[in-house]
């Protein structure tokens, strides 16, 4: 079972007014006169027609995935790429009988991943063309399902210890470090691996959109997996020098791929373990990318703490990775649901909110923390940190006292 979460710093300091007010607004919503009442307003029609979709989306929600995982195994995507086909022409070509194919379409459109053309024929719509431009969704789509199988008794899972499908698949995440260095474990981290690599390029793209590396020379990068960050920042930062770490098996890996691109010579691989290694100096900024929302509080101080050894001072630690909204932040997506799911299957790990990194970050001694606006947040956040350049008396902590 892991810790229960302390998230009360996390809430907002509401007052008994605004209690009144929520329950106030709480006993209107029930009322049946003003739900029928509403739809008859020209005026407060649209936010309650808005309202009952939302609720109809949340109860439909299994069978809209299921959808978009039946379109990508039968490639539905990538056959409509190139042009247009008719419902005959898709169910000759994927083998599926027209009448059954045809409801799969229809369904498809409704979602915005198809759309009607001309001549009965179907294309690709907004929501599917990503699809086809970015291989990692199938593949995170294809994967969901360990999660989905996981959550299939959401009760049973809440009340067990995780050890379904999504927990076997992240080796690390129970056996710590030595889990993964047995040679057993090397399909599951070539597998975990790759995966990896072809669903962080959305993440890459925010980070390096929002943050200037101009003031850096040498860059570490922890929990690297294949070097996808790590291979772009060479090409959009040509004057960095570049490192890496992550566990043995998985460098291994990523040395074939960085020679393949032409990176071997540029790339310091540096195999260990943060559990029981220091990480590597030389870099005077370190990124973890993905990496702290797997493990839980213990490991992430303690993880903190090695890159804050390991940074000079002035050094920066960047965090970039799927962030929780605060619960005083207004509701732009629903992508909180997913992760917190996601982690709580996966292991020990949990989403946390840029408040709560930043307290881990500021307890292992780093200052100056704030958080980088980012263009899509729903790829992740970033909160960078600062080691001091003072000498420890005159250290943040210290400084109100002088
Ligand atoms: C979720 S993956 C993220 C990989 C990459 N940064 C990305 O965003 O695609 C987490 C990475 O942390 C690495 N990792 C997990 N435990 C580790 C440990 N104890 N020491 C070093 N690396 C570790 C894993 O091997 C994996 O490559």
């Amino acid at each position: 079972m892991s810790t229960p979460l302390d998230y009360s710093a996390a809430l907002p300091a509401r007052s008994s007014w605004s209690d009144a007010w929520r329950g106030w607004l709480q006993r209107l919503y029930a009322s049946e006169r003003l739900y029928r009442w509403s739809l008859a307003n020209p005026l407060t029609r649209r936010v309650t027609r808005r309202r009952t979709r939302q609720l109809f989306d949340l109860m439909a929600g299994f069978v809209h995935s299921q959808v978009l995982l039946a379109c990508v195994r039968l490639q539905i995507f990538e056959l409509l790429r190139r042009a247009p086909l008719t419902p005959a022409e898709l169910a000759e070509r994927t083998g599926v009988p027209l009448a059954e194919l045809q409801r799969l379409l229809l369904s498809a459109c409704s979602l915005g991943l198809l759309e009607h053309r001309s001549s009965a024929r179907l294309g690709l719509g907004p929501l599917g063309v990503p699809l086809t431009t970015h291989p990692g969704i199938a593949q995170m789509v294809e994967h969901n399902q360990l999660l989905y199988q996981d959550l299939l008794d959401p009760l049973a899972f809440l009340r067990q210890d995780r050890s379904g499908d999504m927990a076997a698949y992240w080796p690390y995440a129970h056996g710590g470090g030595e889990a993964v260095r047995q040679p057993e474990a090397d399909p599951q981290v070539q597998r975990y691996s790759a995966l990896m690599a072809e669903s962080q390029g959305f993440l890459v793209h925010e980070i390096l959109s929002s943050y200037f590396f101009d003031e850096h020379r040498c860059v570490l990068d922890v929990g690297a997996g294949q070097g996808r960050f790590v291979s772009a920042l060479a090409a959009h930062a040509p004057q960095l020098q570049l490192q890496m770490f992550d566990l043995p098996p998985v460098l291994a890996q990523a040395r074939t791929r960085l020679e393949a691109a032409g990176l071997g010579a540029r790339v310091a691989l540096h195999p260990g373990s943060f559990l029981e290694d220091p990480l590597p100096t030389g870099a005077d900024l370190i990124t973890l990318v993905r990496v702290a929302h797997d493990h839980p509080d213990a490991v992430v101080r303690q993880l903190f703490r090695k890159a804050h050894e390991a940074l000079p001072p002035g050094g920066v630690l960047l965090v970039a990775e799927p962030m929780a909204r605060a619960a005083d932040e207004p509701v732009d997506d629903q992508a909180d649901a997913y992760y917190h799911f996601y982690l709580m299957a996966m292991g020990a790990g949990r989403l946390r909110t840029p408040q709560e990194i930043a307290a881990l970050m500021h307890e292992a001694g780093f200052a100056a923390i704030e958080q980088v606006p980012n263009p899509m947040p729903i790829h992740g956040r970033l909160v960078v940190g600062r080691r001091t350049r003072c000498l420890p008396y005159f250290s943040v902590d210290n400084v109100n006292e002088v």
